[in-house]
């Protein structure tokens, strides 16, 4: 796969073909992260074309997941920060923006989101190189991949970005991200719109400590907005409270594992509320066939679907100035891979 990633190679594959030869590329795949999980780490190591995409790793290890500056829409301003560069202290960095937590593989990135009062976020990931054993033992475990872990996708952002640019749709909702990753909508949401309540959640429960924390060190800019972190599983039965609870449910990327297409169309279905105002945002690249095919399965649950190409002049000009040419801050940009198309589902009729 095209990646598409502003963070890191593409270690964990979201596309594939079919079931059989993705669990058999599933499990090469696995192995060469292990073994690069293994082998001494250099810049210079070695990767095969998948592991690299077409983003070259870069040799410093200040970009070893800064790649969000230099790849991806970049549409929200942010700062980079390597554990390497960081003071030990908690509260105040070298540029005087972050809440630090120290802690060893990780890497903190600062956001200003682009919206009333310009709250910034301070996200924790995982910095590049930094795939364990355990987490694909716990990935095996759970049932779930890690690209929750590898990076904060490029639609992740875009999604932040038109929540925010979106706010009033959110005043006084209960939302919910699925498949969040590091979570990046999901705190944009708490901190940029007067949400009721968010829920941020991932199968993978070691993507939810990520969470968890990134929720920790947030808290003072959500406002009166109540924020939630859980592990939610599309294959696992669903909390009865839960059911028919949610004004909005917000996905990104979530749409290329095909053997989940079901199951999400059904926790969309069963989570949402059956009102006329309550839908489903899920953006994402089309990912060869797919995003069509999980329209496919949401209109075969009767839910009803609007695949939306062009939802905000920005990231439509910006895609084009990509696909063109005439910016080429993003080499290699893909539109299958890379373009995050936003899905509207409804539980009520269009
Ligand atoms: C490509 S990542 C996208 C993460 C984040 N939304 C982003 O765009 O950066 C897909 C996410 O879905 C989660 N996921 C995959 N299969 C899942 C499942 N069956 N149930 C719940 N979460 C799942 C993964 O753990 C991962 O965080």
């Amino acid at each position: 796969m095209d990646s598409g990633l502003p963070h890191s190679p593409s270690r964990a594959q979201p596309e594939g073909p079919a079931p059989e030869t993705r669990r058999a590329s599933n499990a090469s795949l696995r192995w060469r992260i292990l073994r690069r999980a293994l082998v001494a780490r250099s810049a210079s190591s070695s990767l095969s074309p998948e592991e690299t995409s077409h983003d070259q790793p870069d040799k410093s290890d200040s970009n070893k997941i800064s790649r969000k500056t230099s790849r991806g829409f970049d549409l929200i301003e942010c700062h980079v920060l390597p554990i390497s560069q960081l003071t030990k202290s908690h509260g105040d960095s070298s540029n005087g923006n972050c809440n630090i937590v120290e802690c060893h593989n990780d890497v903190y990135v600062c956001y200003k989101l682009p919206c009333q009062g310009s709250p910034k976020l301070n996200l924790v990931y995982r910095s590049e190189d930094s795939l364990e054993l355990h987490d694909i033992e716990a990935s095996n475990r759970y049932n779930v991949d890690t690209t929750g872990l590898v990076c904060c996708w490029p639609s992740e952002e875009i999604l932040a970005y038109y929540c925010v640019n979106h706010s009033d749709m959110f005043r006084s909702k209960k939302v919910l991200e699925l498949g969040s990753g590091y979570g990046l909508a999901g705190l944009a949401i708490a901190a940029g719109t007067d949400a009721g309540e968010v829920v941020i959640s991932d199968g993978n429960p070691q993507v939810v400590g990520y969470i968890r924390n990134n929720i920790s060190i947030n808290t003072e800019t959500f406002g009166q907005t109540k924020v939630k972190s859980m592990i939610l599983h599309w294959d696992l039965e669903q909390a009865p409270e839960m059911i028919s609870s949610f004004d909005i449910i917000v996905a990104s990327d979530c749409t290329f594992f095909k053997q989940f297409h079901q199951s999400l169309a059904q926790v969309v279905k069963s989570l949402l509320k059956h009102s006329e105002t309550s839908q489903a945002i899920f953006l994402g690249p089309k990912r060869g066939d797919s995003l069509s095919k999980f329209l496919e399965v949401i209109k075969k649950n009767g839910l009803s679907c609007e695949l939306i190409e062009n939802y905000d002049p920005t990231v439509w000009n910006l895609h084009k100035r990509f696909v063109s040419g005439d910016d080429r801050s993003w080499p290699n940009y893909d539109k299958e891979h890379c373009y995050p198309l936003l899905v509207r589902i409804y539980t009520c009729g269009e």
